[in-house]
């Protein structure tokens, strides 16, 4: 399993021409996110120790990173089931897109919980309507109401959705299309046609994600936690 993962950051980081033309033809990514998600310093500060789990191939300032493979970026290769650092050390801790892949997101819940510091805030985003992806392995989805249920001891400060309906439709018509294409090379090309065609329509997310509705197809939802 590993294979795939450390292979992926090995593409992604290739100095070939192929590989320099191929990301200079990347569309742009087919979602925007919520400005209304909060992110800021001022309301969830940094302390001395803070940690981001699964930042492989990741620069992360500031933050310990710690993922299951030693890739460029990485601090501590940890399995975030059983974190190798004593209770309470962090400040804030970041968890983005990692929990769909642990056998037992629960147990990885009550880790976080236990290495974060009273006081600090945790903040997790998950999948929800998105298209299966091994990174190493692809366990499951979550709605913003299991997040919630997941707090623990810890209170829910903030919540809602970091990328919206058209992100779903845009991310599934685009796998959808690779998947009638028998061949790699066509594949390659439309991601790349279809990228460039419709990713405007990634603004619709900005008047969607005000609506409630938008939780019926929301792409990724995040979840603030504080431990008091
Ligand atoms: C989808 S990527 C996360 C990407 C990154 N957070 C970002 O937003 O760009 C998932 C990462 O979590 C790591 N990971 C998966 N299971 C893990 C585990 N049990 N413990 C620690 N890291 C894990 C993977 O190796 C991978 O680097």
């Amino acid at each position: 399993m590993s294979h795939g993962v450390r292979e992926l950051h090995e593409v992604r980081r290739a100095s070939g021409w192929k590989q320099r033309l191929r990301r200079w033809l990347e569309p742009p990514v087919p979602f925007v996110r919520n400005p209304a998600e909060p992110t800021s310093t001022r309301d969830f500060p940094m302390g001395r120790w803070n940690l981001f789990v699964g930042g492989a191939g990741s620069e992360t300032p500031g933050f310990v990173n710690v993922d299951l493979f030693l890739l460029p970026g990485v601090d501590v290769a940890a399995d975030a089931h059983d974190l190798p650092f004593a209770d309470g050390v962090f400040t804030r801790i970041e968890c983005d897109a990692v929990l769909e892949h642990t056998k037992d997101p629960a147990r990885v819940m009550r880790e976080l919980e236990r290495v974060l510091a009273p006081g600090g805030h945790l903040h997790v985003v998950t999948p929800f309507c998105h298209p299966y992806h091994e990174y190493p392995e692809d366990y499951c989805r979550f709605t913003i109401a299991a997040l919630r249920e997941m707090a623990g001891g810890m209170q829910v400060i903030a919540s809602g959705w970091r990328t919206g309906p058209t992100a779903t439709f845009l991310i599934v018509v685009l796998e959808y299309a690779k998947m009638l294409l028998p061949w790699r090379a066509w594949r390659v090309m439309a991601h790349g046609v279809l990228g460039w065609l419709l990713f405007p329509l990634r603004y619709l997310d900005l008047i969607l994600l005000k609506r409630p509705e938008s939780r019926r197809l929301g792409n990724h939802c995040y979840v603030w936690y504080r431990k008091p």
